[in-house]
């Protein structure tokens, strides 16, 4: 045999640039409330929020998502709350945008945390399903606002028809062109949000969503959905949950060949965890395993609760950026000095 072959195939890679990490913010001051099933992560009042996202950028965080958490009084059937300069995001994203620099941020866009009933959207009163119009009017208002906050991109996820279009008309109306719009676009009726929704107390009065989410036997309605948001003007769409959708997140980047997000959900989240902690698997070669699994279906961009804990893992440190580390021969207590890019680790 003449020719030589390299017998190291193309790796995945995962970086720390890849991952958004996802936060919950509520009024108050000083406030750290753990949130029951997502050991680890906990809602944080602004002022605890700001540290936390500096300490993450100093990481090598460069993105981050914000839920808010709607005090129970100020919930009504129309969740008006959502769209209110004084609500807790709008002011957490101005907190972030003024104190933490080169922190992209994103905004989750729905009304299950301003409703008192717990649906995505403004219900109609007989059959009880969802009112388009002022459903969409509302998420819109809720974008803008979030927008003049200073919100770097928007990400409704509320599976309204056609909600990319009325967020994306509001926001050029209103001079907001360069606020972009993230489509959870491929959202499924899913069990592996169980643990977010005690954490945003967003869960529905009656019923479930199966309505307006996907159905997850149905894989081209969720290709359709994704083909009608890049139609409608998101400039990344998502698919979600991550780790049961693979194949979703692997047709859409094949289809498409457009920026793609998946979102490593709380259920997930919660399985990794109280599976390390029953002795069952080691947390962090999990989650490697997981999110590299993510990547290489076709994610551009990753959303998980262990972000900022792959960040310390990684050692990351922010100055230094863009080397490949290999992972698997880091030496134990040795500070590796730039983990911007690591091979993960299929070797350790
Ligand atoms: C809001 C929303 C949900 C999640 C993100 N945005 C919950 C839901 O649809 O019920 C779930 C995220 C997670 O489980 O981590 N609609």
């Amino acid at each position: 045999m003449m020719t030589k072959i390299n017998s190291r195939s193309p790796q995945v890679l995962l970086s720390v640039r890849d991952l958004i990490m996802p936060y919950f913010v509520v009024e108050g001051n000083r406030k750290k409330e753990p949130v029951k099933n997502m050991p680890g992560i906990a809602r944080l009042s602004i002022d605890l929020l700001v540290k936390e996202i500096a300490k993450a950028k100093g990481l090598g965080i460069r993105e981050v998502i914000l839920f808010g958490i709607c005090p129970s009084r100020k919930k009504n059937a129309t969740g008006d709350h959502a769209y209110s300069a004084e609500s807790v995001v709008a002011r957490a994203v101005t907190a972030i945008k003024q104190k933490v620099k080169g922190i992209s941020v994103i905004t989750d866009i729905c009304l299950c945390a301003y409703t008192d009933h717990g649906h995505c959207g403004i219900l109609k009163k007989n059959p009880g399903t969802i009112d388009s119009r002022p459903t969409l009017e509302a998420l819109s208002e809720m974008a803008l606002t979030h927008a003049r906050a200073g919100a770097d991109w928007v990400a409704p996820s509320a599976m309204a028809h056609q909600q990319v279009r009325a967020i994306r008309r509001k926001l050029d109306r209103h001079s907001y062109p360069e606020t972009r719009i993230l489509g959870y676009s491929a959202k499924f009726a899913s069990n592996f949000y169980g643990p977010f929704r005690d954490a945003a107390a967003s869960a529905p009065k009656f019923g479930d969503r199966s309505a307006y989410q996907l159905n997850y036997a149905d894989p081209r309605r969720a290709l359709r959905e994704i083909a009608e948001d890049i139609r409608e003007g998101a400039a990344m769409v998502m698919v979600k949950p991550a780790l049961s959708y693979l194949d979703i997140l692997k047709d859409a980047k094949t289809r498409f060949d457009f920026p793609l997000a998946a979102y490593n959900v709380s259920g997930e989240y919660a399985l990794v965890k109280y599976g390390a902690r029953d002795g069952l698997w080691n947390e962090r070669k999990m989650v490697f395993e997981i999110l590299v699994s993510i990547k290489r279906a076709g994610a551009d961009r990753i959303i998980t609760y262990h972000a900022t804990d792959v960040a310390k893992w990684l050692g990351v440190n922010a100055r230094s950026r863009g080397r490949t580390l290999d992972f698997g021969r880091d030496q134990p207590g040795k500070q590796p000095r730039d983990l911007g890019l690591i091979d993960h680790g299929l070797r350790s």
